[in-house]
């Protein structure tokens, strides 16, 4: 069986078995939810957007005025060095940083010097399989119940959590986040529509996770000319969509073909969405395999 952790995963400097990996209980990650996290792709061995990955754990950590334990250059060679230990060609780095463990609970941060707990490993990259991409998934909406820091990628997932149990308890792939009649992403995922042929995609902001393949969907349809208008969605706007997609780093583009029990669109996955898969297909395919 293939293992879902590869050995030897990185914690606080050391590389060692998954099994010989441990942390104390008083660890703020464990008591607080007190810590951020990163998730990169790896295809035929490199990490795609590294850069901007790191970037946006760099935001995290001043968001929650956490020291970046390591420089970008040591980022790099924990993750270069998990993927190539690795049996699989393509992965998911996972990284996460968290305020460390003090010799007590206090909710205020512990004192200077108690050091951050530094943890990552490689998984390997579970693509979903065609025919799945055929038919697309069914999803559903739920109300928005995070906090206000939602562009923040911390470990402190509990609503996002709740909200993924839910749709997989009504056999669904994803919950879609109302806030205020607007739908701000996905539970682990952004969310995208589409309408007479026009792209939409809400805009960054504190109420949405800034996601790395939301960001490279937005490069390729101004490469390609696709129509494009980043705004808010309502929820009428969303139950009229022709295509909704969610996107991730896993999940890259997938459509959402029935939302609530309905039929999106025609209930397949459409023209946009399909041309948006190959382009972000060619465009990995040539930055990450052919260098
Ligand atoms: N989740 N929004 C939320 C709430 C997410 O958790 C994610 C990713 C995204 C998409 O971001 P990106 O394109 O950078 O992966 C949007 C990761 C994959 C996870 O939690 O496992």
């Amino acid at each position: 069986m293939t293992p879902y952790v590869a050995d030897p995963v990185y914690l606080n400097g050391a590389y060692l078995p998954l099994t010989e990996a441990g942390v104390s209980p008083l660890d703020r990650g464990f008591l607080y939810g007190d810590g951020v996290y990163e998730v990169i792709p790896v295809y035929s061995r490199r990490p795609f957007r590294i850069d901007e990955h790191l970037k946006r754990l760099q935001a995290t950590l001043d968001g929650i005025r956490l020291a970046n334990p390591l420089a970008v250059d040591a980022w790099k060679s924990v993750v270069l060095r998990l993927i190539d230990a690795a049996p699989w060609e393509d992965q998911s780095i996972y990284l996460q940083v968290t305020r460390g463990a003090d010799d007590k609970r206090d909710h205020a941060f512990p004192p200077a010097g108690v050091p951050p707990t530094v943890f990552a490993f490689s998984s390997p990259l579970v693509t979903t399989p065609a025919a799945v991409r055929a038919t697309g998934v069914a999803a559903i909406t739920v109300p928005d119940l995070r906090w206000s820091r939602c562009d923040l990628k911390v470990v402190s997932l509990l609503a996002n959590v709740l909200a993924r149990q839910q749709a997989v308890e009504q056999g669904c792939a994803e919950a879609l986040l109302i806030r205020d009649g607007q739908v701000k992403e996905g539970a682990a995922s952004n969310v995208f529509v589409v309408r007479d042929g026009v792209l939409l995609a809400p805009p960054k902001t504190h109420l949405m996770l800034p996601g790395i393949t939301y960001d490279v969907i937005l490069e390729l349809a101004a490469a390609h000319g696709q129509p494009l208008e980043v705004r808010e969605i309502g929820e009428a706007e969303l139950r009229a969509a022709d295509e909704v997609w969610m996107t991730s780093s896993t999940k890259e583009i997938l459509a959402i073909t029935t939302l609530d029990g309905v039929p999106v669109g025609t209930g397949q996955p459409g023209p946009v969405g399909e041309a948006m898969w190959q382009w972000y297909q060619d465009f990995k395919n040539t930055v990450m395999r052919n260098g």
